[in-house]
């Protein structure tokens, strides 16, 4: 062996030695980076370092020497060290690229100056091989002292500044700060599906102890606890019930279900809206018929199903690129996209029409999230945004308009979900999204419905090369708990509503939407608000967990 395979059988052995013995290190020595060391640090964490100790004016020295020691000493996503001497920002990078940072380095200012390299978040979006080229972390400059700064002044702007930047939450004595207390007390009262069952069944043990055989139970993926007793668990009639509420005031709203990730039905909130008058087929034909508008369209009325992949056309030939293939949970799998057609919407209420009337059969078609401000802006004025969630940004607003027979499959959206319902009833099987490995989250290559207009049918002969990031693989009506054993531990949630219900559905919850015409108009129709979501978290990524989105970090 050579000595650099020693040098590293070394280190890996010093480091087992600490995680079998749990060593903690005392006094933290003062990292030297090197721009390699940089790199693999921002893997895992943020990087705070000013330049070196001779280059450095006093001042920043001793600040980064207690930031280190002691504001960030147990922060784990904040690394705090000095750049090695002789460093050439002309040069700093392993590859001989400058130092770039946001806004321009500022030459007069680097000796009073701290250097933030932001952690770098891994792409799940792409399976593509990253390309050849460094990955290289946004590094911000922020100057920490003038002669005009006390010292302390000095230290709590950095401490702020590092905070603002690396997404930290410390006090300048390294305590944890008041929003990051907040922040760590939402998401450890997340609402789970699984706690109001015991509720319910609380029938005369202490919570104590019903608490601690329900945990019992929940490992035991196959079991649930009844009247504290552990149970075989037979998913079909183990449902719970959406909460119901009248409207209620934003700070409620916002401490008893956004701020828990919990959903709940809210009634009586659309009263005033002219919607439900106004928006008849006849209306919206005579308003909007020539609108031109795109739909979805199935054979049997599901969307985005999940299914095996040898039903499709050529799919022994279908080449999609190795190292994607490689990274599927399910390679034998697709989600079905619905065909996409292009049509009039006055042709759009003839096929839903028809369809119901059983004029025209093998479809379905759908209207499915349309804009409403870019398909019929006038429709804005006879909807109202709700009060109670004005503290959100609003992403989009939709509108969805079908013969009210679709079933739309398990999947997750990552936005706060407003869904209104206008006419007809949506029943909806929730699952929450605290333990994804359960729902096989992960990304599914894509397939496309094609639609032959003369023949009036559907093919499979569409592969596609993308994958769907947002769908599960579990098929709720026939799990295959063989090839899925960990379904059987989730605890679904059913919310169904009906015109005039608004049902508040968290961002990351999954949720099959089965639609119910309204039978005398033969349709079904809702909007719904999706905002920037206040709970957040990576996907696709099963054992990812949520955190307060950073947008709304001024409301800790
Ligand atoms: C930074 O400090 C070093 C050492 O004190 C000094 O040589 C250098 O001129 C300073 N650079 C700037 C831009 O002030
Ligand atoms: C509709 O689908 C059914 C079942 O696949 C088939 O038997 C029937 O012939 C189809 N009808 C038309 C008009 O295509
Ligand atoms: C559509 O169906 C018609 C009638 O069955 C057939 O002649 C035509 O080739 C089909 N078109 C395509 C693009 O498959
Ligand atoms: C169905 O629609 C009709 C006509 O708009 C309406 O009067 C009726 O209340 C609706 N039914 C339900 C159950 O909402």
């Amino acid at each position: 062996m050579d000595s650099e395979g020693m040098l590293f059988k070394f280190i890996k052995w010093i480091f087992s030695f600490c995680m079998l013995t749990k060593i903690v290190i005392v006094a933290p020595k003062l990292n030297n980076f090197d721009s390699n060391a940089i790199l693999n640090s921002c893997e895992f964490s943020c990087v705070v370092a000013s330049l070196d100790k001779v280059t450095t004016v006093k001042e920043v020295s001793d600040l980064i020497q207690s930031l280190a020691d002691v504001s960030f000493r147990n922060e784990p996503t904040v690394v705090v060290g000095r750049l090695g001497s002789g460093i050439n920002l002309e040069r700093f990078w392993p590859n001989s690229k400058p130092l770039v940072v946001q806004g321009g380095l500022d030459r007069k200012t680097v000796n009073q100056s701290i250097f933030i390299f932001k952690r770098l978040k891994k792409d799940r979006t792409c399976l593509l091989r990253p390309h050849k080229s460094l990955n290289i972390p946004d590094v911000a400059q922020h100057k920490v002292f003038s002669k005009e700064m006390k010292r302390s002044d000095a230290v709590s702007i950095a401490v702020n500044i590092i905070n603002e930047n690396c997404r930290s939450f410390r006090n300048v004595d390294g305590s944890i700060n008041i929003g990051g207390l907040h922040r760590n007390e939402i998401l450890n009262n997340l609402f789970q599906a699984v706690k109001e069952e015991i509720k319910s069944h609380d029938v005369s043990n202490s919570q104590h102890l019903q608490d601690k055989k329900t945990q019992y139970c929940s490992n035991k993926i196959f079991y649930s606890s009844v009247d504290g007793v552990c149970k075989k668990k037979n998913l079909q009639d183990h449902y719970d019930e959406c909460e119901r509420i009248p409207v209620p005031t934003s700070f409620h709203f916002f401490n008893e279900y956004l701020t828990q990730s919990k959903p709940v039905i809210i009634t009586g909130a659309t009263e005033k809206w002219p919607a439900f008058q106004k928006w008849t087929n006849k209306f919206l034909r005579a308003k909007y018929g020539k609108t031109r508008i795109h739909i979805k369209a199935t054979p049997n009325g599901e969307y985005e199903g999940v299914e095996d992949k040898s039903l499709w056309e050529g799919h022994e030939h279908f080449n999609i690129p190795k190292q994607v293939q490689e990274q599927l949970l399910h390679p034998d799998l697709v989600v079905v996209r619905p065909a996409s057609l292009d049509m009039p919407f006055s042709n759009f209420l003839d096929l839903i029409e028809d369809v119901s009337k059983g004029i025209t059969v093998n479809i379905s078609a759908y209207l499915e999230y349309s804009s409403i401000d870019d398909y019929f802006p006038e429709l804005n004025s006879d909807i109202k945004e709700f009060d109670f969630m004005h503290m959100l940004k609003l992403a989009s607003l939709n509108i969805w308009l079908s013969d009210g027979k679709t079933l739309g499959k398990l999947h997750f959206d990552p936005f706060d979900n407003l869904l209104c319902q206008i006419s007809g009833e949506k029943h909806v099987t929730l699952f929450n999204p605290h333990n994804n490995e359960r729902l096989y989250e992960g990304h599914i290559q894509e397939s496309q419905f094609t639609y032959n207009k003369s023949a009036g049918s559907f093919s499979r002969s569409r592969l596609l090369d993308s994958t769907s990031m947002v769908m599960s693989p579990v098929d709720l009506k026939r799990p295959d708990l063989k090839r899925f054993p960990l379904f059987a531990g989730t605890h679904p949630l059913k919310c169904s509503i009906k015109a005039g219900e608004v049902l508040f559905m968290p961002a990351f919850w999954w949720h099959e939407v089965q639609s119910k015409p309204n039978v005398t108009e033969n349709r079904n129709m809702a909007v719904n608000f999706w905002y920037k979501p206040f709970l957040t978290k990576e996907f696709p990524c099963a054992e990812c967990r949520l955190d307060v989105n950073q947008m709304y970090d001024h409301l800790l």
